[in-house]
């Protein structure tokens, strides 16, 4: 998705103004996915805007960027939504005087009829999106007013749909405007400067003083203001929603590693104990039991990575208290959200808490009279904001486009929840519960093992199946949201066609497809009764020519008819995520380094998805 970043600062308080400063903040977003990168910025009493489509690095030393001297300047990375990706299309984009430039994320509804209007009126647009239409109608309402904030909202008031806007103008050469409705926006607060952007990590080189926007509300930052209102147009005290990140410099940057992917899958045990320190010491577990014990059905949401960790969660509750927990894919919400009442209880996960399928499943749920639990890596961001009660996992910030840290540390999160869940409705004892927290609190060293163990065979296996057309990753029970994660991360990273599925099913079609070498990897929990079960599963495969690969732990299955066998740590059987899920991300990541492909933004991917 497209990124924003506006710096405004004190003039000559830095001796070439804030270009290398956008750069850099261009560079931190890149990971969101983009096709073109642009930056506009107030130089004397004009405006100057340079844009392109291609690689910031690229565009940047092409158009030179950095040689802009302004000390108020706005840039952006689009990711195409209406026009294709071009030069003309890439932001920022300005009004016929070139008085306005604006950088937008999101999506105007009704572009069409205001572009019209615009031009019938004599305006010239220049490019085919929908953003153009924003600095057109600012030109207009200001030529009225002559006042820049009230053009500007007047602005915003008349398109519809989902924003976040930065605007700069010559008429108030040291301010950036700003607005938000449903894409994140947040103000960074620095000393003799100030900014805006659409991510927090945009802003970790310069400030760690946040305020997370909400819908609604707009203003203006300067160098040593900041005018905050909400959607009424009444102003907001800004310094109640001021926040101090605890992200460092070293969390959003590579550290040496290749890909963000790589370091991301490393951290795991770092994220992992962070996340345990962090639900221990808050409260979120608590409120979301009670939450939990007083609903009459419990449902589970996300998207992606994050469903995977939800529906682990569902198998995992069954199997503790004996509850059925409806697990369902976010962008279904409509459907599934029918059948929610009065006091059922809602789990939405999401790393980013920005995504829009989840959002939308959470706002139906809350209508509906449900209460929300969220589990979120971003504090502040919407769907916590929007839920009842918001378990954090404490991840830290996840660059690379493929959820790899966030999903164990969600599994851990939910895994929490569960066994509290399980001992408050008295299904297991306290000693039991005790052992299963203890269980929990091994998870840093069986993922930091898992990772030793299995990153060479990770390696060696990519080269051998990297020419894969298509694999099957298998399991039974609390595994198979495992291999569903292990066939995403194959798909979206490998550019391989990876299905999983529970193991008991090959033989109602998908054996079908297997073929001599055909690879099919079983992630093999830690539990006799699904070991043997599985047993006959591999066979089955094998006879069939197929290329068997194991994830399971020492010592088991020794009769297996595996071609591969990939040593995982022994332990609990309900721990998979933290013993099998490395051996695929790291799979997956070789594959895409043995054949050439960025593993950290992956070809059409976002890595936040605010659409529908
Ligand atoms: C896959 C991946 C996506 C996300 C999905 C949900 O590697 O990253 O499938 O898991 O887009 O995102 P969040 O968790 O931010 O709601």
């Amino acid at each position: 998705m497209c990124g924003i970043i506006g710096i405004t600062a004190m003039p000559h308080s830095l001796p070439r103004g804030v270009a290398s400063l956008i750069v850099k903040a261009l560079l931190r977003l890149e990971y969101r996915g983009y096709d073109s990168a642009g930056v506009a910025g107030i130089v004397g009493n004009a405006i100057v805007v340079r844009k392109a489509r291609g690689k910031i690095e690229e565009v940047s030393r092409r158009l030179g960027f950095k040689e802009i001297r302004s000390y108020c300047m706005i840039g952006h990375t689009r990711w195409a939504t209406h026009g294709i990706p071009s030069d003309n299309n890439a932001h920022p984009h300005t009004d016929c005087r070139n008085w306005f430039a604006v950088v937008h994320n999101g999506i105007l509804e009704n572009h069409a009829e205001l572009r019209r209007f615009l031009e019938e009126k004599g305006h010239v647009f220049r490019s085919d999106t929908d953003t153009e239409v924003l600095p057109h109608l600012v030109e207009d309402f200001f030529l009225k007013s002559e006042d820049v904030m009230e053009a500007f909202k007047k602005a915003i008031d008349a398109v519809r749909g989902s924003y976040a806007f930065a605007m700069i103008s010559v008429h108030e050469p040291d301010r950036i405007f700003y607005a938000k409705n449903k894409n994140p926006l947040v103000i960074g607060l620095g000393n003799g400067f100030n900014a805006v952007a659409s991510d927090i990590a945009a802003l970790i080189e310069l400030t760690r003083r946040i305020i997370v926007l909400r819908d609604g509300w707009h203003g203006y930052i300067s160098p040593r203001e900041i005018k905050l209102y909400n959607g009424r147009g009444e102003p907001v005290d800004w310094r109640k929603y001021v926040i101090t990140v605890e992200w460092s410099i070293e969390d959003a940057s590579k550290s040496g590693y290749p890909h963000y992917m790589l370091k991301e899958i490393m951290e795991q045990p770092v994220a992992l104990h962070n996340t345990l320190a962090g639900i221990k010491k808050d409260k979120a577990i608590d409120k979301a039991v009670d939450i939990l014990l007083d609903a009459e059905k419990i449902y589970v949401t996300a998207a992606g990575t994050s469903y995977h960790a939800g529906l682990y969660y569902a198998l995992l509750t069954s199997i503790l208290s004996g509850t059925l927990v409806h697990p369902f894919i976010a962008s279904e919400y409509e459907l599934y959200t029918k059948t929610i009442s009065e006091g059922d209880a809602v789990i939405a996960v999401s790393q980013s808490g920005e995504t829009m399928d989840t959002l939308n499943a959470v706002r139906e749920a809350k209508k509906r009279g449900a209460r929300v639990i969220a589990v979120s890596n971003i504090i502040e961001s919407s769907i916590p904001r929007e839920s009842n009660v918001t378990i954090y996992t404490r991840a830290g910030p996840e660059i690379g486009v493929a959820a790899t840290k966030t999903f164990t540390s969600q599994a851990l999160a939910l895994y929490w929840l569960s066994v509290h869940h399980a001992l408050a409705t008295g299904k297991i004892t306290r000693a039991e519960a005790s052992n299963l927290l203890r269980e929990a609190e091994k998870t840093p060293g069986l993922t930091r093992k898992a990772i030793e163990k299995t990153k060479p065979i990770a390696e060696r296996l990519a080269e051998k199946i990297s020419g894969a057309r298509s694999i099957y990753v298998l399991s039974r029970g609390i595994g198979v949201p495992v291999a569903m994660e292990g066939a995403l991360k194959v798909k979206e990273i490998g550019y391989i066609h990876a299905e999983a599925y529970p193991a008991g099913e090959s033989k109602h079609g998908p054996i079908a497809l297997v073929e001599e070498e055909f690879p099919v990897v079983f992630i093999v929990p830690n539990d006799p009764r699904l070991v043997d079960l599985l047993k006959g599963n591999i066979e089955e495969m094998k006879s069939r020519g197929a290329l068997t690969i194991g994830v399971l732990s020492t010592n088991t299955c020794s009769e297996c008819k595996l071609d591969i066998r990939i040593e995982t740590p022994t332990a609990n059987k309900l721990l998979v995520p933290f013993t099998h899920t490395p051996f695929m991300q790291l799979l997956s990541y070789y594959i895409a380094v043995n054949k050439g492909y960025d593993p950290d933004k992956p070809r059409n991917l976002a890595k936040t998805v605010t659409v529908e």
